[in-house]
């Protein structure tokens, strides 16, 4: 299976820092935050990876990564059309590079979880869709997802609800087959004016059924200040190769 990370977006939440750096490429422990997720991968056996970025950030990823030799892995970029368009945008620039399945993975998502699992779990069943969910306290923040715990199903993901009715949030790590691609040229700009994730998700549901799994490690976002602090710690505590 390959992979696809993203790493485009305003990351306006870490603001100023990201006037003149791309969020992707700020410190997380002694590396710069994309490198977990590819290392992720790579840990997981998945070594084809398209990184999706901005226009303006593509030289400094290609300059830190270049083909991903140093890294064990083989990487190849692209760049998102519209900055900050969505996610589902982003993804995408990711059609020709897949061949039946992939796993998508927001390059702003941190965890302990071993991937291979999941990934293996995937390719048993490699048609439809799956998302790993993790328990929060503020699910507020996040994709919610409001389970059928018998069915071990979705049954609707709600974007950053006011009033969470449960509190498993949709972590950054997605899995599609090919039919992603379909999907996204039916979907609208949300109020926000992006082509949501949850939105494709909330396709899946209403067509094949959206699996899921729950991660049991630490897990985090890193797209504010307070959680960029949290990420720095958690890796230089436990010093995670
Ligand atoms: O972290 C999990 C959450 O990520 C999910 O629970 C939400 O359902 C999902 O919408 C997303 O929410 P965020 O508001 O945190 O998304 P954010 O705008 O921070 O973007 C997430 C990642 O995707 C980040 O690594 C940058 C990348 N991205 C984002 C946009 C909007 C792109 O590459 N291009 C884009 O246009």
């Amino acid at each position: 299976m390959k992979g696809v990370i993203l790493g485009g977006g305003k990351g306006t939440r870490l603001d100023p820092f990201t006037r003149i750096i791309n969020k992707h490429l700020l410190p997380v422990g002694p590396y710069p935050m994309i490198y977990w997720p590819i290392n992720k991968l790579k840990q997981a056996g998945v070594t084809e990876i398209l990184i999706i970025t901005n226009k303006q950030d593509l030289r400094s990823f290609k300059e830190l990564f270049g083909n991903g030799d140093e890294l064990g892995v083989k990487l190849t970029y692209t760049v998102q059309s519209e900055k900050g368009g969505g996610i589902a945008d982003a993804l995408v620039c990711a059609k020709s590079f897949v061949d039946n399945q992939c796993i998508v993975m927001l390059g702003d998502n941190l965890f302990d979880d071993d991937l291979r699992p999941f990934i293996e779990d995937f390719q048993n069943e490699p048609y439809g869709a799956k998302v790993l969910l993790k328990e929060v306290k503020d699910p507020k923040r996040y994709g919610v997802a409001i389970l059928d715990e018998e069915k071990k199903t979705i049954l609707s993901i709600i974007e950053k609800p006011d009033n969470p009715s449960s509190t498993f949030c949709v972590t950054g790590v997605y899995f599609y087959d090919k039919n992603v691609f379909d999907l996204i040229e039916l979907l609208q700009p949300s109020t926000r004016s992006e082509l949501e994730i949850t939105d494709i998700n909330n396709l899946y549901i209403r067509g094949k059924g959206l699996r899921y799994d729950i991660l049991k490690g630490w897990w985090l976002d890193a797209g504010t200040h307070e959680a960029l602090f949290e990420a720095n710690k958690h890796f230089f505590e436990t010093r995670l190769e």
